[in-house]
């Protein structure tokens, strides 16, 4: 059975998106999430638009069973250390969005709680998330109550904790980079005709129909390729150049990029 109430502690990008998607897809009103956060520019923002802000996050996990965390990691230890108190026993269940921080870091501070890493990323807001989940001391009942809960808000998959990273750069990053791709599209199509708003439209319904065609038929991407891919003909000289130019091995490039860096601050933050 789904809480009357959900708590957000950290209204900043993805928290925010969380929040609207919850709204979004109808699971809970405005009303019935409250929000802690300490930013005053983002506590305007937040009650401009309707939403439940206070800057007190014992108040927030003493109003709700199911509590999500999206701070920074950097803040993770202090909040933790506050809220601690209101986390005894096991009827709460905590949500994490914090990238890099594992179980057994969370365990020293709060015991054996139930606790689900989770790593979505901001298109959670229409409902369009790829989320993936580690969780640790949850029950059965539990499992179903998040993944309900998550399902609403996109695609979700349950993963070892020790492919978070792996996760993060690939679902939560991979957005950044699919949004990028568009951008060239568009730039590209305003190069050959189109205004501005007309190309990035193109393209955008363009990678979505891409994408679904992928989704819907479990396909190789070189499978569909190959049915736009005639011989002498247009499409594969686009293509090829691209390859020229090194597309693949630009994007390849550019996830193993965020992954090194990821592990370079996970380290530095060990230190
Ligand atoms: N953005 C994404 O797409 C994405 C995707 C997956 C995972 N994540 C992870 O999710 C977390 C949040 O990311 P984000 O991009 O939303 O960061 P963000 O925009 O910086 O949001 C964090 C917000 O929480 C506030 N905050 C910090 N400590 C608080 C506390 N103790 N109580 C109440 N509010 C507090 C921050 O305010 P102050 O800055 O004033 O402290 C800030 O407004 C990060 O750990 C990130 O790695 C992000």
């Amino acid at each position: 059975m789904q809480d009357t109430k959900i708590a957000i502690i950290g209204g900043g990008n993805l928290g925010t998106a969380i929040l609207k998607g919850l709204v979004y897809t109808k699971q809970y009103t405005k009303e019935e999430i409250l929000v802690s956060e300490k930013k005053k520019h983002r506590i305007n923002y937040l009650n401009e638009n309707g939403f439940q802000v206070i800057s007190d996050n014992l108040q927030a996990v003493k109003s709700a069973n199911t509590i999500i965390i999206s701070v920074k990691p950097q803040q993770i230890t202090e909040l933790l250390e506050e809220i601690k108190p209101e986390l005894s026993g096991n009827s709460k269940i905590l949500l994490t969005t914090v990238t890099g921080f594992t179980f057994s870091q969370y365990e020293k501070i709060i015991g054996q709680v139930p606790i689900f890493r989770i790593m979505p990323n901001t298109a959670i807001e229409i409902g369009e998330s790829m989320t993936c989940i580690s969780h640790i001391h949850s029950t059965k009942e539990q499992e179903d109550k998040v993944i309900a809960l998550l399902e609403k808000l996109g695609k979700t998959m349950i993963i070892d904790e020790d492919q978070l990273a792996s996760a993060t750069v690939l679902g939560a990053c991979g957005i950044g980079f699919a949004l990028r791709f568009i951008r060239s599209m568009s730039q590209g199509g305003i190069e050959i005709g189109f205004g501005s708003e007309v190309s990035q439209y193109i393209s955008a319904q363009t990678i979505k129909g891409a994408a679904e065609l992928i989704l819907q038929s479990g396909n190789h991407p070189e499978r569909e390729i190959d049915k736009v891919t005639t011989p002498q003909g247009i499409t594969i000289s686009g293509l090829n150049e691209m390859e020229h130019q090194g597309f693949s091995s630009a994007v390849i490039k550019g996830l193993l990029a965020s992954y090194n860096k990821l592990e370079l601050v996970r380290n530095k933050e060990k230190k």
